[in-house]
C-alpha cells in the first residue's frame, strides 16, 4: 500500500480512501443496447438465479455482487460485457453520436470501443487502435460476441496513427484510455503496487503525452477528445493535460457526472498545472464504492 500514502496531501478522508482501496470490487455488467435492453437483462439475470443491483447514476450497469460476468448465459449471448462502473464513465463524456467517425486510441480489449459503437447505434465509423497483438485478439472477440460492426482495428502505436487507410478526414471525436499505472484498479487486482515504481509512473507519463498529442491533431477543429486513467498520479493526469494545453490547440470544457467526484489538483509535487485542469474529474474509491479514476474532456480549438 506504499504508494498510496504519496496521494494523502490531496485525497480527502484518507484513512477511508486507503481503507476502500483495501476492500475487494465486486462485478459489474454493462448492458449491450446493440443486441439487448436493461428490462430484458434483468429478466434473463432473475431467471438464471443471479442476482444485480441496477446502478444508480446509469441505467445499463448492473453490480453482481455473488457472479462473474463471464458465467452466465446473457454473457454468452452478447447480451451484457463485464464493466466496471467508473470504467463507464468516459464514453458517457465524449457521447458519441451516430453517423460520427470517432478513433479509440488504445483500444483493447473493447470495453469502451463496444460502448461506443453502442451508443452510436452501430451506425458511424469507430476506429480502435492498440499496439499489443494478444489484446487486439480479445477486442476482435468482444467486438464479435457483442455484435458491433462499426468497429474497424488497427495494429499499431498510436503516437503515429495514420488517417490514410481512413480516407485522410479528421475524426468528430477520440477516447483517449491510456496505458497508466493502473493504482485505481487496486480492488480488483490486489498485485497492481507490486511493480510500482516511480520510473514506472515517469516513463509512462511520456506515451500519455504522445497519444493525446497525436488525438488532438487527429480530431476536427470543434471536435471532443476523451482522457482517461485509471490512476491516481498526477504525473500521468494533470501534468498530462497541462502538457497537451501548452503542446496543442485544445481546451479543457466542463462536463457533469453524477458521482462524486473532486476536481484536478493544480500542483504536484512543486510543479503548477493550468489552473483549467480542475475541469478534469478524480473519482477516489471512498466515495462512490467503485475503483479509482480521472476523466476529462477536451475541445479541440484548431489553433
Ligand atoms: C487502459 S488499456 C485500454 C482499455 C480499453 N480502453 C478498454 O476499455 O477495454 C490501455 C491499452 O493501451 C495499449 N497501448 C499501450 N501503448 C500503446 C500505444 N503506444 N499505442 C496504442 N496502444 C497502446 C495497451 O496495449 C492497452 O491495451
Amino acid at each position: 500500500m506504499e504508494p498510496l500514502e504519496r496521494y494523502r496531501p490531496i485525497v480527502d478522508d484518507f484513512e477511508a480512501f486507503r481503507a476502500a482501496c483495501e476492500r475487494p470490487l465486486p462485478s459489474a455488467v454493462r448492458v449491450n443496447t446493440i443486441k439487448a435492453t436493461a428490462e430484458r437483462v434483468r429478466r434473463a439475470l432473475d431467471e438464471a438465479d443471479i442476482a444485480s443491483d441496477p446502478v444508480d447514476w446509469h441505467d445499463g450497469l448492473f453490480v453482481l455482487p455473488e457472479d462473474s460476468p463471464g458465467s452466465n448465459w446473457p454473457y454468452f449471448h452478447g447480451w451484457i460485457h463485464g464493466q466496471e462502473e467508473v470504467s463507464a464513465v468516459p464514453a458517457t463524456v465524449l457521447d458519441p453520436k451516430p453517423g460520427d467517425r470517432v478513433w479509440d486510441a488504445c483500444a483493447a480489449p473493447g470495453s469502451k470501443t463496444t460502448q461506443l459503437a453502442a451508443l452510436m447505434d452501430d451506425h458511424g465509423e469507430v476506429v480502435a487502435t492498440d499496439n499489443n497483438l494478444g489484446r487486439i485478439s480479445a477486442l476482435r472477440t468482444n467486438t464479435e460476441r457483442l455484435g458491433a460492426t462499426s468497429i474497424a482495428v488497427t495494429h499499431e502505436d498510436a503516437r503515429n496513427h495514420s488517417l490514410k487507410p481512413f480516407g485522410g478526414a479528421n475524426y468528430d471525436r477520440a477516447l483517449v484510455d491510456v496505458p497508466c499505472s493502473c493504482e485505481g484498479t487496486i480492488r480488483k487486482n490486489p498485485d497492481a503496487f507490486e511493480d510500482w515504481t516511480l520510473s514506472h509512473v515517469e516513463g509512462i507519463a511520456g506515451v500519455q503525452k504522445g497519444v493525446l498529442k497525436r488525438a488532438v491533431e487527429a480530431t476536427a477543429p470543434g471536435g471532443t477528445v476523451v482522457y482517461s486513467t485509471c490512476t491516481f498520479a498526477p504525473e500521468e493526469n494533470e501534468a498530462v493535460l497541462d502538457f497537451a494545453l501548452d503542446e496543442t490547440a485544445c481546451e479543457l470544457v466542463d462536463y457533469d457526472l453524477p458521482l462524486d467526484h473532486r476536481p484536478g489538483v493544480t500542483e504536484w509535487d512543486g510543479e503548477a498545472f493550468d489552473p483549467s485542469v480542475q475541469k478534469a474529474k478524480r473519482i477516489y474509491p471512498h466515495h462512490n464504492d467503485t475503483g479509482g479514476f480521472f476523466c476529462a474532456k477536451l475541445e479541440v480549438t484548431g489553433e
